[in-house]
């Protein structure tokens, strides 16, 4: 019996208020110019104060339960990657599970800042294969615009918030294994380098969630290396060409790392899922929007083989290959 992680469905949520960099340059010392030659950033979306992160997680969960077509009682448990949980406890994802009438089962949250979501594919990926769990949602939610410094010109330009989710169904293919779903996934993580992006706060340190720190230029070297081995990592154990792939679908935090990746791939832009210009860094969330842009506009179609990678503070890094 070889059982496989299909992606069902997907779904997001994006804010209302829309932050331009022209409202940057209101606010710090900035220009529209500058943002977008250093991260092609255009405008990103902010949620208001009274909206958590559970709230975005739970529009786009509901969404992409729909689309499943699946019941809610047929949902084995929700994994929910974020860096900015409501409260310290409980999860984000007990709430998704509560107001989606999830029965009782694993909901817990999951924290590895930007690579969030492609860890969170992965546990639930492997929940499913051991066989503890048919179907599982997997949410990307942030709102990384409760943890930035609005007076850090360096990185209040960067991040933003919005939520994607997937529904992962583990398939039976007998004999004939499903060329559909997960094919691999590849994880990493090298605490030495922690001190390059964090917060400067805590639940036992400070007490407080504290704001984003980050030594930007040396991140970026890093993003750039690691990306590229995780990818590399993920087509060779699969015995896939670069360009066998359909499409990258890239964390997005800087078009220059997407497009340093694409580079050393050889990877046309025209097969990459770029929404950096107009979500900004919304860390977790990032994949599974520009997933779920994607597949909403037709672009990404079943049977695409996708290649996803992120890489965030901890450091941490990671891939999933994935056959839509
Ligand atoms: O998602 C998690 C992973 N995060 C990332 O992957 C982010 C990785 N890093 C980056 O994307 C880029 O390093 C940034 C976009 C953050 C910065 O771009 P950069 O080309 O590395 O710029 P820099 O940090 O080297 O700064 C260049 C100059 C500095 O001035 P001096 O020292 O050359 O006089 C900064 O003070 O730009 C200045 N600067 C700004 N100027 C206008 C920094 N932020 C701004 C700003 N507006 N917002």
């Amino acid at each position: 019996m070889t059982i496989k992680s299909i992606i069902k469905s997907t779904g997001a949520y994006l804010p209302e208020k829309i932050l331009t960099n022209q409202d940057l340059e209101k606010m710090v010392d900035t220009t529209d110019e500058w943002i977008t030659q250093r991260s092609g950033i255009k405008q990103r979306h902010i949620a208001a104060d009274d909206e958590t992160t559970a709230d975005m997680a739970i529009h786009a969960a509901r969404q992409a339960l729909e689309g499943s077509g699946l019941k809610p009682e047929e949902i084995d448990g929700v994994i929910v990657a974020t860096t900015t949980p409501d409260q310290t406890f409980p999860a984000v994802a007990v709430k998704v599970q509560a107001a989606l009438g999830l029965p009782a089962g694993m909901a817990f949250d999951l924290q590895a800042v930007c690579t969030g979501f492609v860890y969170a594919l992965s546990v639930a990926d492997n929940f499913i294969k051991a066989g503890q769990a048919k179907r599982i949602i997997v949410v990307g939610a942030e709102k990384m615009s409760s943890i930035v410094d609005w007076n850090d010109r360096t990185t209040c330009v960067l991040f933003a918030d919005g939520a994607g989710a997937v529904v992962l169904e583990g398939q039976d293919s007998g004999k004939d294994v499903s060329p559909r779903g997960i094919h691999s996934t590849h994880l990493y993580a090298k605490g030495e380098q922690r001190d390059l992006l964090y917060t400067d706060g805590g639940p036992s340190s400070t007490g407080t969630a504290g704001h984003i720190v980050m030594q930007g230029r040396e991140v970026f070297k890093y993003a750039v290396a690691y990306m590229a081995d995780a990818v590399n990592e993920a087509l060779k154990e699969n015995n896939v060409s670069a360009d066998q792939v359909d499409w990258l679908v890239p964390h997005q935090a800087n078009l220059r790392i997407i497009e340093a990746t694409a580079k050393k791939l050889k990877l046309s832009m025209d097969k990459v899922v770029v929404t950096v210009d107009h979500h900004g860094n919304t860390s977790a969330a990032s994949i599974p929007l520009a997933l779920h842009e994607a597949v909403s506009d037709g672009r990404i179609k079943e049977g695409d083989l996708l290649l996803l990678e992120a890489m965030g503070g901890g450091l941490t890094w990671g891939s999933a290959l994935v056959r839509f």
